[in-house]
């Protein structure tokens, strides 16, 4: 019996080198169900089986699955015949309704970085501060000093950070308090949709949903109503110029402002909400940071967030446990790849290649002990030091945690990124108090349907009640 595996005739056994298949049992749908549904429970389950590497039938495509850590940044050096186009045309369609022919992915991130970078950075990271602190006043969260309010810790992080983020990186007109609720709100229903854009399981009601937050945001996204002050010299404003230089049309235009918003906006709000909840379960951890932050309180803003290594293993240990993107690049032509051990393995071409630095370095049992545990103190050394020493089988990890993708496909914004939720949580615990309403609560699991969109978003949410401090 034969079959097609990627673009070449498959027939019954494997070539040589090639890593271990798994087709699953169903014909042609192969392991797509399960796969989708916890991808982070599914790829266990085959690395036990197979180790760290080994290939599945998910709709039709042959999925190589790397997770030897040590081995990543070497072999998604090769861009040219590791291509990330073409998988991301593809989302971009799905999720954004957008066709980016030219897009290049390289030279958009050579471009970011450099916005992203010293004196555009401390300008950027000013600006958020000064963003953030005018949305807590008490005007602007519509509390009385003193008086208290519940919300669910998720919505009250990710809506406040998504504002400051889109103030400071949109610097748009539309800033009153009532905008940009409105602004968030529309963000939110997309992105809870997201996932089931990207794998097209949206049913007629959900679609509906997402095309008419979609348009929302298109309209408030419509370049010529966002700032043009400062247009030239920002990464956005830089963009759109390009996009206009390549000739791209109007329509096109905004379809991509709503990409980038959920590039820039869609991470740092939940990952704050989990930095906030890790402390909010864990007192000692919270004892430790707050008299930290304390410590830092009469310095400037810019000095306040160095030296805080405590702060800092938090927030390493928080992303270790729930920045879960799924690296994926289209094998254009036949290729070698060594892993870490010299072991040479063939990929096909036609295949896909995934590289899921969740299981593996972050959550593998054998470089982190009780992985599933948040240890606050797990990157700090005795003496108070960043930790970076781990080790698999007596060998050094190079990462023990890829939170901001692998070594030629860094996030960009990372420091920004860091610099607003340090802010955030360092703002939320000095000028608020904020207590669990049980204060039993655990904090809720997550939503599997997210493995493999950056960083992970809760199942349910943590009941908070806070006040602005007098
Ligand atoms: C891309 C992580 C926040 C800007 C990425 C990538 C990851 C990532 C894993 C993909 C790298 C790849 O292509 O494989 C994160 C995490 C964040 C965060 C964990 C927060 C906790 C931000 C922020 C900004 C930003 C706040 C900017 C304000 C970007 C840009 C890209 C990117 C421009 C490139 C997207 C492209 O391919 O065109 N990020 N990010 N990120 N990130 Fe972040």
């Amino acid at each position: 019996m034969s079959e097609k595996k990627g673009s070449i005739l498959y027939v019954g056994v494997l070539r040589g080198n090639e890593p271990p298949l798994d087709k699953g049992m169903i014909p042609w749908l192969g392991h797509a169900l399960e796969f989708g549904k916890d991808a982070a429970k599914f790829l266990t389950r085959m690395k036990q089986k197979h180790g760290d590497i080994f290939t599945v039938r998910a709709a039709g495509q042959y999925i190589t699955v790397l997770l030897d850590s040590n081995c990543y940044d070497a072999v998604l050096s090769d861009v040219v015949l590791l291509d990330q186009t073409s998988y991301a045309q593809v989302l971009m369609k799905r999720i954004f309704s957008l066709n980016l022919p030219n897009h290049n992915p390289e030279s958009e991130k050579k471009r970011a970085e450099m916005h992203f970078q010293g004196t555009a950075l401390t300008q950027l990271c000013s600006s958020m501060q000064n963003n953030l602190q005018h949305l807590v006043t008490p005007s602007q969260m519509g509390l009385k000093v003193s008086e208290w309010k519940k919300d669910g810790l998720f919505n009250f992080c990710y809506s406040l950070l998504f504002k400051t983020g889109y103030l400071t990186v949109f610097g748009t007109e539309k800033n009153n308090s009532a905008s940009l609720a409105e602004i968030y709100e529309e963000f939110h229903q997309f992105d809870q949709l997201l996932p089931k854009l990207a794998r097209t399981t949206v049913n007629k009601e959900e679609k509906q949903i997402a095309s008419s937050a979609r348009e929302k945001l298109w309209k408030w996204l419509t370049p010529t109503r966002l700032d043009r002050k400062s247009e030239h010299q920002s990464w956005l404003g830089n963009y759109v110029q390009q996009l206009q230089d390549e000739g791209v049309d109007a329509e096109t235009q905004r379809r991509a402002m709503l990409l980038q918003l959920w590039v820039t906006q869609g991470n740092a709000g939940p990952a704050a909400f989990w930095v906030l909840g890790y402390l909010l379960t864990h007192p000692e951890a919270l004892r430790v940071v707050r008299e930290e932050i304390q410590g830092g309180k009469h310095h400037r803003p810019e000095e306040r967030q160095k030296n805080t290594p405590v702060f800092d293993s938090v927030l390493s240990e928080t992303l270790r446990l729930t920045a879960a993107a799924l690296i994926t690049r289209e094998v254009k032509q036949d290729k070698k790849i060594h892993l870490s051990n010299g072991q040479e393995y063939q990929l096909r071409q036609g295949d896909r290649l995934c590289v899921f630095p969740f299981i593996s370095p972050q959550m593998d049992p054998q470089i982190h002990q009780q992985p599933e545990m948040f240890q606050f103190d797990r990157f700090l050394n005795a003496d108070g030091t960043e930790k970076k020493d781990f080790f698999k089988e007596g060998v050094r990890v190079k990462c023990p945690s890829v939170p901001w993708g692998t070594k030629d496909n860094l996030c960009p914004g990372r420091q920004f990124a860091i610099s607003a939720i340090k802010e955030l949580v360092s703002i939320i615990l000095t000028r608020f108090d904020l207590e669990l309403c049980d204060k039993n609560a655990k904090l809720p699991l997550v939503d599997p349907s997210r493995y493999g969109f950056g960083i992970l978003q809760p199942a349910g949410d943590l009941e908070i009640c806070y006040r602005i401090r007098s």
